[in-house]
């Protein structure tokens, strides 16, 4: 039978970009799209989209059962600074769409499920070198909490109920076509597109914050190349740690000068450095390439080329 994928939170930066791929793949009517609010011109005249609380488990079921849906793609969620504003309010979002897709794949309304997890997982006391699979979690951050548990929530449906649900802790992602919002690897978007406007960036963490991060192309394509893994491969159950590339501000605003010369940094860190801080610096994700053969693309150099020809490419179509 053909897949029907429903995307939960198809408006953020992952959803974004995760939708029209799988549209690609999979034929746009066979992806059906949804967050909280109507999504932009491209998602509406691409394919179905619906309006849906990720938390109310009646409506996804009524779209899951009038679409035929297969599988879930979860990706509703409160990120790891706005998490820290409002706590309960993350808890809630967070916990609460996770346990109503899990239920409805117990009861067999859908045969798989897609959740994102986090380099969040980890905390200060994890090693914070080639962080292994298995080791220390203890995250200090709401984010962080609401991630680890939720790992294991899925570890329990599968162990307990065959649920299949797959998940990957995602390191910082960088795009260009979507922006992130609330986390606190986003400087990491945000200074290619100061960096073409602006010529110059204010970053709020400080100049040697190494932390994991992976280009937005590669993320994608890890995420639907494990959901498409044959499921006698899939060893993990929690989250499976995976990576591209780590740099620090100073490293990436390098890069970019490279390009542009003339840009500068300054440095302010705010609250956001105790997060970072919190995060491990370089992740081993051997795990995730021997199970299900990830391999990365993008470096820190052939994305910095990527994105800054793109972003120069739709300044100057925008203003002919
Ligand atoms: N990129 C996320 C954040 O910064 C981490 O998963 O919150």
């Amino acid at each position: 039978m053909s897949e029907k994928i429903l995307i939960l939170g198809a408006c953020g930066q992952i959803g974004q970009e995760l939708t029209q791929k799988l549209r690609v793949i999979y034929g746009n009517n066979n992806i059906i799209a949804s967050d909280i609010r109507e999504g932009d011109e491209n998602m509406l005249l691409s394919g179905p989209f619906e309006v849906i609380d990720a938390t109310d488990k009646a409506s996804i079921l009524a779209i899951i059962k009038k679409y035929n849906i297969t599988q879930v793609y979860l990706l509703a969620a409160m990120l790891s600074v706005t998490s820290e504003q409002q706590p309960l309010k993350a808890w809630d979002l967070n916990m609460s769409s996770l346990l109503a897709v899990l239920n409805l794949a117990k009861e067999k309304h859908i045969k798989q499920v897609y959740w994102p997890s986090s380099i969040a997982v980890f905390g200060p006391t994890t090693p914070k070198n080639n962080t292994p699979q298995n080791t220390i979690m203890a995250p200090t951050t709401v984010y962080g909490i609401s991630k680890v548990a939720g790992e294991y929530w899925c570890n329990y449906y599968h162990e307990k109920f065959g649920v299949d649900v797959r998940s990957i802790r995602y390191p910082g992602i960088i795009s260009w076509k979507s922006k992130p919002g609330g986390g606190t690897t986003d400087y990491a978007v945000d200074i290619y597109f100061d960096a073409i406007q602006k010529k110059s960036y204010q970053c709020f963490l400080s100049k040697d914050t190494r932390l994991p991060m992976m280009y937005m192309e590669d993320a994608v394509e890890a995420t639907i190349q494990l959901m498409e893994t044959d499921i006698k491969n899939i060893k993990n159950r929690t989250g499976y740690n995976l990576t591209a590339m780590s740099f620090t501000p100073e490293e990436i605003a390098s890069e970019i000068k490279k390009h542009i010369p003339e840009f500068k940094i300054s440095y302010q860190p705010d609250a956001r450095q105790q997060i970072a801080n919190s995060w491990p610096e370089t992740i081993d994700d051997a795990e995730a390439r021997k199970d299900w053969n990830w391999k990365h693309t993008y470096d820190l150099s052939t994305m910095t080329e990527e994105i800054i020809k793109n972003l120069k490419k739709l300044e100057s179509d925008s203003v002919k």
